[in-house]
């Protein structure tokens, strides 16, 4: 069956309601599915590369929807493509032993069971919690630990919070040792663990207005105020700001995604990056004991950073001239739903672009640095996840994530601390982990054959050449295959990488290039041969690069939910392909190695992480001499 829509959608405008209920009701009739069917995930398949650049030239992009459908409540599902707006059917996989991100109707099955079961009432009662209303589960991927008992289901673990009001912060009080996996498909409790009582924690932990004392009182107000209007453009999906455009997608695993990212540079549009997104992410915890050792989260490939966003508002999240973008996603059941203002679009005052004092002529020029922020927050359980794209006016581009929300806590008997992790609040204790972000950068620097190069300094010894000392040499390597791109950074010698266009020269003759400028680097702490070690291979290096390749998007694979490990990149650049002469494809691991403080607690300030991408040799002088200086009053 066919809807028609409105007005023509660009090649990689996200499907809308009526595209993803035409999808729905093509799958449905083909009569393979029953009504029992759940809806994991409705998506445009985007055009590749050669489909796009054709469509510039005038031809036709066949739009096409892929779904991911399970048909049964067990660890199958279905693949289907369905050609729009006509509906055809166009491919169909079944697929087994494979899950999808954890769904929300699993979640709620789960608690559910989990409540009706005596096994877990009897623990609630030995810990003294009668009222289970009171309690708060949390569902979490399981991982993969090679238990035979979850082959074949959808599987969730489930730990236990005490509210003893509503407005409790839930993290204060867990219910320690008490650890629930749950057939969450079926609704069916496979297993109650009780590893002992531990007293609740004495504090509610709350954060509301109030709660923590009067707040301060002498904030005086400070509102950005943009009298004629914002400097940037958004037509559709399109968005366009000084010199630079791109188009906006909200997918719902990987959250914002940036395509055809390019530069106007004096007329001529410049390609900088086709795609970019965080491709997954992994949150690994260091605690060994029973009760904690299993817990990891891949927030992109078990939860949706995108099916996570926010509704943002006003004032509160975006202060200023903001402009917002709306998100619509398939439900579980097939219907459409809109996450209203998802994305938030913004302009911020940076302090100083650039500056010189002239101390011969006493004459000052100074400029204000201004950037474009295209931003959103996913809350995944516990933790919030601020993810903010900054275009700058000197071509330089950033990813900056706000990491902030509730740590996952642990109750620990009065006085014994646990060496996994620092004490927080009295009787409460934070677990040490990682947040790793990989970025999937799929790069077009002035045109489709990009390749990399790593770009190193090294001290010289003393000698004829150097009879002072002070020389130091920067060395440029090609990372010419896959295995040779699994890299790291190495700060001593201020490695980074360049991606370069070698048949593309800039005016003093030299390949155009964009750096990758590294901020908080960790990798995988978890042994490798661990399950979260296997799972989250790509979290081992800082660098891979992989030959632009469709199907290869997601850095732990498609299904990394209870996956045993090994797909995605440690899988794909195997291979070792070769990386010269091709389209590429960076991703880029960072993020933050949390030892909780006490001020993480009760909710989290900000702490920060990402990257920039930074012309190097893009333009043929500073790109920003024609901005303006400020008007009136500074000089
Ligand atoms: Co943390």
């Amino acid at each position: 069956m066919a809807m028609a829509t409105p007005t023509s959608p660009h090649p990689l405008d996200p499907l809308d309601a009526g595209e993803i209920l035409a999808a729905v009701a093509a799958v449905r009739a083909t009569g393979r599915l029953d009504e029992t069917a759940l809806f994991a995930m409705v998506t445009l398949v985007e055009p590749d590369r050669g489909q796009l650049s054709g469509y510039a030239e005038g031809r036709p992009v066949p739009r096409r929807a892929r779904l991911v459908v399970l048909p049964r409540p067990d660890a199958s599902l279905v693949e289907a493509t369905v050609t729009l707006p006509d509906g055809e059917v166009v491919e169909w996989v079944e697929r087994d032993g494979v899950r999808s991100a954890l769904l929300f109707d699993d979640s709620y099955r789960s608690i559910l069971a989990l409540k009706a079961d005596p096994r877990w009432q009897a623990a609630m009662h030995e810990r003294g919690i009668t009222d289970l209303d009171k309690v708060q589960i949390d569902p979490w991927p399981t991982g993969n630990f090679e238990n035979p008992d979850e082959e074949g289901r959808r599987v969730t673990r489930c730990i236990s919070y005490y509210r003893e009001d509503p407005t409790d912060n839930g993290y204060a009080r867990p219910i320690e040792g008490v650890l629930a996996t749950v057939d969450g498909a079926r609704g069916v409790v496979l297993d109650v663990a009780d590893f002992g009582v531990v007293p609740l924690p004495p504090g509610r932990g709350t954060y509301r207005p109030g709660d923590n004392g009067p707040d301060r009182a002498d904030l005086r107000p400070l509102e950005i105020v943009q009298p004629d209007g914002v400097s940037f453009t958004l037509d559709g999906h399109r968005l366009s700001w000084q010199r630079w455009s791109m188009r906006l997608s909200m997918h719902p695993l990987e959250g914002l995604v940036l395509h055809t990212v390019a530069y106007d540079d004096h007329g001529t549009e410049r390609p900088i990056l086709h795609r970019a997104s965080i491709s997954e992410m992994v949150v690994p915890y260091g605690d060994p004991g029973p009760t904690h050792g299993w817990k990891n989260a891949f927030d992109v490939g078990e939860w949706g950073l995108g099916r996570m966003a926010n509704s943002l508002t006003l004032g509160c999240d975006c202060l200023g001239e903001i402009t917002y973008l709306d998100a619509t996603f398939s439900s579980e059941h097939g219907k459409t739903y809109v996450v209203e203002n998802a994305i938030c679009i913004h302009e911020e005052d940076y302090g100083i672009l650039w500056k010189h004092l002239d101390m011969n002529t006493g004459h000052a020029e100074v400029r204000r640095s201004r950037r474009l922020v295209v931003s959103f927050i996913a809350t995944v359980g516990n933790y919030e996840y601020g993810f903010y794209w900054y275009f700058y006016l000197d071509g330089s581009l950033q990813l900056e994530v706000k990491l902030t929300g509730i740590m996952s806590t642990q109750a620990v008997t009065g006085g014994q601390e646990t060496p996994w992790g620092p004490m927080v609040a009295p009787g409460l204790a934070a677990p040490f982990h990682q947040h790793l972000f990989c970025a999937r950068l799929d790069m077009t620097v002035d045109g489709p054959v990009n390749e990399v190069h790593e770009v190193s300094f090294e001290s010289v010894p003393e000698g004829p050449d150097n009879p002072m000392g002070n020389a130091m040499r920067q060395t440029v390597i090609r990372l010419e295959s896959e295995l040779a791109a699994r890299r790291d950074v190495d700060p001593g010698s201020s490695r980074h990488w360049r991606f370069v266009n070698p048949a593309s020269r800039n005016g003093l003759g030299r390949p155009v290039a964009f750096k990758l400028l590294a901020g908080t680097t960790p990798t995988l702490l978890a042994q490798p041969t661990s399950s979260v070690g296997r799972r989250a291979g790509f979290a081992r290096h800082n660098l891979w690069v992989t030959p632009d390749t469709p199907g290869q998007v997601r850095a732990a694979g498609d299904y990394p939910n209870q996956h045993a490990g090994g797909d995605g990149l440690p899988a794909w650049t195997s291979a070792d392909r070769p990386l010269v002469d091709t389209g590429i494809v960076a991703w880029h691991t960072f993020g933050v190695t949390h030892s909780p403080r006490p001020e993480d607690w009760p909710v989290m300030p900000v702490e920060y992480c990402g990257f920039h991408l930074v012309p190097a040799g893009f333009f043929d002088s500073n790109p920003a001499l024609d901005v303006p200086p400020p008007p009136g009053h500074c000089h």
